[in-house]
């Protein structure tokens, strides 16, 4: 049975070749003065800053830039663009990048305005503004967090080593967001794989958890076995757009509340992957392909009939001469192999975390209670060895 549920997800979605066409039109629903933020010079680089510059241009902006936004965006970094977002007493953040450009974005929305430190106020204390916000638009150049349609802004303070998502209520969502498929052809390898990962993980995050019977799960299985299918076309010739534009709007389905509505949910991956994140600063999707699998044969015994589904349903495998545990256990493991032909990471001692780490990553996870078992830090430290 699905339980309550509001939905509203008010991001107008702009998706194609020809998606950046529509940019014109959402910057003349603004003021004047755009801050324009982005990361490290990638945009530079494969010809997307020129271009959003020329339509920013012809709508008549005033642009201030924002560059430098980090992969795992820090609370410094955000306390600087929201002091450079009021100065300029800006109209609109266009955030051009990918999730980290684009949930630093949010912050600097929900920062600029607000006399509280947000780290104290969004992150650690979990509130909705009650300041002044600023619109958000994105135009996206990295698939995999969702960012582009949720109301998502993870932040890391590395003097805590803490990463802390907060979720914004759907007000602070992107007010627009372009999707060009293109654009995420000049990603490197090791990016396009982990963001083909983290959609997974999103997925299985909303789907393994809950015995109901519900919609929002054989949606996730429809978009599972998308992205499994699309991602082997991907990998194997990386400029087909027919597939890379298929793993593109999965990504977004894949987190834009749709597949959770009415059900339980884990989340349990990310919070050990924020933690590890932390401690390392290590690719997010990486940082969940790392702990997955020793998680999922941790959680296996307490929810042996969804895992069983989700091998028969994903992956197809057939059910005959099996017991439901054979057959949850086959589906762990084709979730591995097919990490495996993808290209991540599997063990976390490939990103950088060391046996005397676990603990301290272990007590600075957070733990959530919606998946087949809630775990205590000493589970965590126990899949952490796992995967090492
Ligand atoms: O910084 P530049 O030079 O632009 O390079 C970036 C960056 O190094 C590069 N890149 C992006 N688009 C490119 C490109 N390189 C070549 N061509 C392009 N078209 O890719 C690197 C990674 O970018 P980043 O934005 O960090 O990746 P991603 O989209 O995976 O975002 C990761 C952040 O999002 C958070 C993560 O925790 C992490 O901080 N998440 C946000 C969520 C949300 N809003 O709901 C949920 C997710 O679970 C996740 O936690
Ligand atoms: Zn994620």
């Amino acid at each position: 049975m699905l339980g309550n549920f509001t939905f509203y997800n008010p991001v107008k979605l702009h998706f194609g070749k020809d998606a950046l066409n529509f940019l014109h039109g959402e910057l003349l629903q603004y003021g004047p003065r755009v801050l324009l933020c982005y990361g490290g010079g990638s945009i530079k680089r494969n010809g997307i800053y020129d271009k959003v510059m020329q339509v920013l241009r012809d709508a008549g902006k005033t642009v201030v830039e924002d560059p430098g936004v980090m992969p795992n965006p820090t609370i410094g970094k955000l306390r600087e663009g929201a002091r450079l977002a009021r100065e300029n007493d800006v109209d609109l953040i266009l955030a051009v990048g990918g999730g980290s450009v684009i949930d630093y974005a949010k912050g600097v929305s929900a920062s600029a305005w607000c006399e509280e430190d947000p780290w104290q106020k969004y992150y650690l204390r979990q509130e909705e503004p009650s300041c002044r916000t600023i619109p958000v638009g994105s135009v996206l150049t990295m698939v995999g967090t969702g960012s582009e349609m949720n109301g998502g802004s993870v932040i890391t303070n590395p003097e805590t080593h803490q990463k802390i998502g907060k979720v914004f209520q759907p007000g602070m969502m992107p007010r627009f967001s372009i999707l060009n498929p293109e654009f995420t052809f000049s990603l490197p390898k090791w990016q396009m794989a982990a963001g083909m990962f983290d959609i997974m993980s999103h997925l299985l995050e909303q789907y393994l958890s809950g015995t109901d019977d519900n919609t929002s799960d054989y949606i996730g299985e429809g978009l599972m076995r998308s992205l499994v299918h699309a991602s082997r076309i991907a990998s194997a010739n990386p400029l087909d757009y027919e597939a890379r534009s298929n793993i593109m709007w999965t990504a977004t389905m894949a987190l834009n509340t749709m597949t959770k509505m009415g059900k339980s949910q884990d989340w349990m991956v990310h919070m050990i992957g924020q933690s590890i994140g932390a401690f390392t600063n290590a690719t997010h999707g990486m940082t969940l392909s790392a702990v997955s699998g020793a998680y999922y044969r941790h959680i296996l015994p307490y929810g042996v009939e969804k895992f069983a589904r989700f091998a028969r349903n994903v992956w197809e495998i057939r059910p005959e001469g099996k017991t439901q545990e054979e057959l949850a256990l086959q589906g762990i493991e084709a979730l591995e192999s097919w990490m495996d032909e993808i290209g991540v990471v599997r063990h976390i001692s490939e990103i950088g975390v060391t046996e005397e780490m676990i603990g301290d990553i272990a007590a600075n996870a957070i733990i959530t209670t919606g998946g087949y078992k809630t775990l205590s830090t000493d589970d965590i430290v126990k899949i952490l060895h796992d995967s090492l």
